[in-house]
């Protein structure tokens, strides 16, 4: 087994491996971490076949993201998760970046575990299935956000996340545009969101609010111009309002997640403001 820098070449075996598990990423999402990581994407490589992948990305140089910890059904229990796990820390601690987190699915969290990783906090993936033909009609999707709001969303999230990732952010808003969304009155952001067109699903996040009521306004804004029948969300499972606000809207609780960490967690951000994360392979 051989571990190599993963490259655009890669994108397909990529996408093979996530099809695998099941996930809802798309060839843009790959390319979002490639962009972002040039030499800090991995893919383990047995015989020309490539059969485990994990992607680094590093916020601002205040901490680093680790997701796409994918191994090949056929290839797990054989140390290639945990060597795909060293490569990504090995190459972090070099590049001098103080905090690692990611977060886990329940096959994820042992491993981490054994490699120094804490958890943080609790994650909860919520999901809504939707009849078709009762979907409302969508909202006029030409209505883009100005520059000069989505500047200011930018750095409201900054505060929320605890790291700058507006570059995410922005080719996210670039492709799906109508589900960046803004709320603020005169003292400032009260709520914000936005959402990619996955594989299998559209995916609201980050959804961030202040107060149900703003938290309220923007999911139903969301699913106004999501034309999908199926529509997920990872939630913070301590938010006090938002899964209330879920399953009114008819969504259900899907599975868990757990936020952890590496190193030292000095830029939580604010997690009292958070829904839901953006995903868990980007945070
Ligand atoms: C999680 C995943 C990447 C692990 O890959 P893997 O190649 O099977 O893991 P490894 O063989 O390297 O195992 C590493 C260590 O974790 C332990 N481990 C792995 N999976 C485990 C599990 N489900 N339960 C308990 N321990 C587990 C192994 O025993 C091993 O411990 P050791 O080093 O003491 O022997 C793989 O199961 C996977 O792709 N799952 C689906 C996608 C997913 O959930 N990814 C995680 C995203 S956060």
């Amino acid at each position: 087994m051989q571990l190599r820098t993963m490259t655009e070449t890669d994108i397909a075996a990529g996408m093979r491996l996530k099809e695998l598990a099941g996930w809802n990423q798309t060839e843009a999402d790959w390319r979002r971490f490639l962009r972002a990581s040039r030499d800090g994407c991995f893919v383990a490589d047995v015989d020309g076949t490539v059969c485990g992948s994990a992607a680094t990305i590093v916020y601002g140089g205040r901490f680093a993201w680790v997701g796409m910890v994918l191994v090949d059904p056929e290839y797990r229990g054989r140390g290639i998760g945990k060597r795909l796990l060293e490569r990504c820390i090995e190459h972090l601690d070099s590049a001098g970046v103080p905090c690692i987190k990611l977060d886990a699915t329940p096959l994820g969290k042992p491993l981490y575990e054994k490699l120094g990783f804490v958890t943080e906090y609790e994650l909860e993936r919520w999901i809504l299935k939707r009849a078709l033909e009762n979907l409302p009609k969508q909202m006029d999707s030409g209505e883009k956000m100005p520059a000069p709001l989505l500047d200011f969303v930018m750095k409201a999230d900054g505060e929320a996340f605890g790291a700058d990732r507006s570059a995410i952010l922005r080719s996210v808003n670039q492709e799906e545009p109508r589900f960046t969304d803004g709320l603020w009155n005169a003292g400032g952001m009260e709520g914000y969101a936005f959402g990619r067109h996955g594989s299998f699903a559209d995916h609201l996040g980050p959804w961030i609010a202040k107060d149900a009521a703003t938290g309220q306004r923007i999911l139903e804004q969301f699913l106004k111009q999501s034309s999908r029948g199926t529509v997920v969300t990872d939630c913070l499972q301590a938010n006090p309002f938002a899964k209330n606000i879920l399953q009114a809207q008819g969504f259900e609780y899907a599975r868990p997640l757990t936020r952890m960490f590496r190193g030292q967690n000095k830029f939580p951000g604010r997690p009292e403001l958070v829904c839901s994360i953006l995903g868990p392979e980007f945070g």
